[in-house]
């Protein structure tokens, strides 16, 4: 695997991104509910942890330990201590998260392997159409040009999930947070369910390589190739 390269554990993924996640930049994850953004980025914390790096996991679900527990077994509580968590209850408590997390991984006392915000524009999406849009953005833009520049700064792969939104007229879903998000992730993944645990990951923007779509499953302990 190059070393500018972190293997996702997901063989199929990894050859469809040259090796792995960028580690100098932020990959977007979009796609409906139930296309496995979650136990994905659940699955790279894993490795990461495992590896006894630090994983910064932002997640306004709440990060479920269950499911966490299911992909690490009996080595949850040692994969629990190399995780920071952090579960933010709107807008402004997230951007709190997202510039400790960014501060403590740009400080370098602790070797940071991964941050994961997930899903960073759930409280983004509360906010469309009222009055607070214009604001929303702007918080969530300030909070993704910090994800990028610690990216960058620290050499640590940020992934960020995104949700969807139907568009009637062209019949697809597309990802919320705007023209600012897509030209900052430098990664773009759409993920889409297949029927049963099959799901497919398309790779709609990348700096270095073609479009292109691989599989995976879902499995009671993660995800595995096809
Ligand atoms: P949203 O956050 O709703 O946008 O969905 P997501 O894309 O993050 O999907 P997620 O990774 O949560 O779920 C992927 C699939 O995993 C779902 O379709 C379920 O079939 C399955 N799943 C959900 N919860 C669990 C669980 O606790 N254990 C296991 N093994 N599978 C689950
Ligand atoms: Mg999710």
């Amino acid at each position: 695997m190059a070393e500018d390269r972190c293997s996702t554990g997901v063989p199929s993924v990894d050859r469809l991104l040259g090796g792995g996640l960028e580690t100098d930049s932020l990959t977007e994850i979009y796609g409906e509910g139930g296309s496995g953004k979650t136990l994905f980025c659940l699955g790279v914390a894993h490795r990461i942890a495992r590896e006894g790096r630090w994983v910064f996991y932002i997640d306004t679900e709440g990060l479920s330990v269950d499911r966490l527990g299911a992909i690490a077994g009996a080595e949850l509580d040692r994969i629990l201590g190399r995780f920071l968590l952090s579960a933010p209850k709107d807008l402004e408590e997230q951007g709190r998260a997202i510039a400790t997390a960014c501060a403590l991984a740009r400080e370098g006392k602790r070797p940071v392997g991964l941050i994961v915000v997930d899903s960073g524009t759930a409280y983004y999406r509360l906010s469309l159409s009222g009055p607070d849009e214009d604001d929303a953005r702007q918080a969530l833009s300030v909070a993704v040009a910090d994800l990028v520049a610690t990216a960058l700064r620290a050499q640590v792969p940020v992934l960020l999930t995104n949700q969807v939104w139907r568009s009637v007229r062209e019949g697809t879903l597309e990802p919320l947070g705007g023209s600012f998000l897509n030209h900052a992730a430098k990664t773009i993944l759409r993920f889409e369910r297949l029927p049963g645990p099959r799901r497919r990951v398309v790779l709609v923007k990348h700096r270095s390589l073609p479009e292109g779509s691989a599989e995976f499953r879902i499995t009671s302990t993660g995800l595995e190739g096809p």
